[in-house]
């Protein structure tokens, strides 16, 4: 393996086949992997569909244990360097199925975690969704939250997989550009020791960005 390569998980809560909200997580995901990729890092994405471990959560909730399958998507997401977390909009509030993701992670797994958060949702003006359920939630487990939260209504999305408004692949590449630089300071932070090596990452960060 890659000395250099980083690994980020991505948590889509959608229901629906096909569904806009692994959509919307696979190209925040790309958008990482470009941005890395233009460091000269490469990045090995894992994608974790909730309805799949739908009965496994609510087991989990009534018996205090994971199956073998949900320990596995869990641990996952403790040992990522990143996070994406991508929900629909129900009732103007994270999905029942994201919540309960969340609700089984311990508290302080997540301390520190780079995150970038989105969600899909029926109306536009539901947005701010993001920025009263789903970002406190993400808060109160000490992640690292980055400030473009990226939301996607249906009239977002054109015939094609491309979104038909450009301020949203603007917003795709403005949130990945922010996860990839969170990832690369956490990298710096836990690397205390004063005799290791710091910092390769950072330093192909900015030799990527040209400054
Ligand atoms: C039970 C339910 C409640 C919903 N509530 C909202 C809502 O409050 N606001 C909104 O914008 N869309 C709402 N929607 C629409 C979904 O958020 C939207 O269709 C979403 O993109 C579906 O994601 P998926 O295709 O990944 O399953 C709701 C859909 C369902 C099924």
């Amino acid at each position: 393996m890659d000395s250099r390569e980083r690994s980020l998980v991505v948590v889509s809560a959608g229901l629906q086949q096909p569904s806009s909200t692994r959509l919307l997580a696979d190209r925040l995901a790309a958008a990482t992997g470009a941005a890395l990729a233009d460091a000269g890092v490469p990045l090995r994405v894992e994608t974790i569909e909730l309805r799949d471990h739908a009965q496994d959560l609510v087991n989990h909730l009534l018996t205090g244990f994971p199956s073998p399958k949900l320990e596995a998507a869990l641990r996952s997401v403790v040992d990522a360097d990143g996070l994406i977390a991508v929900t629909p909009i129900f009732s103007a509030s994270y999905s029942g199925l994201f919540k309960l993701f969340f609700d089984v992670l311990e508290r302080d797994r997540l301390d520190g975690m780079p995150v970038l958060i989105g969600a899909t949702g029926g109306t536009p003006r539901h947005s701010l969704a993001l920025e009263h359920a789903v970002r406190p939630l993400l808060a109160y487990l000490n992640a690292a939250v980055v400030p473009t939260a990226v939301y996607a209504a249906s009239e977002d999305w054109g015939q094609s997989e491309r979104p038909a408004d450009d301020s949203l692949g603007d917003r795709i590449e403005r949130a990945a550009g922010e996860l990839v630089r969170a990832m690369a300071v956490r990298e710096r932070v836990a690397t205390v020791d004063g005799f290791a090596e710091p910092v390769p990452f950072d330093q192909l960060l900015r030799s990527g960005s040209g400054d």
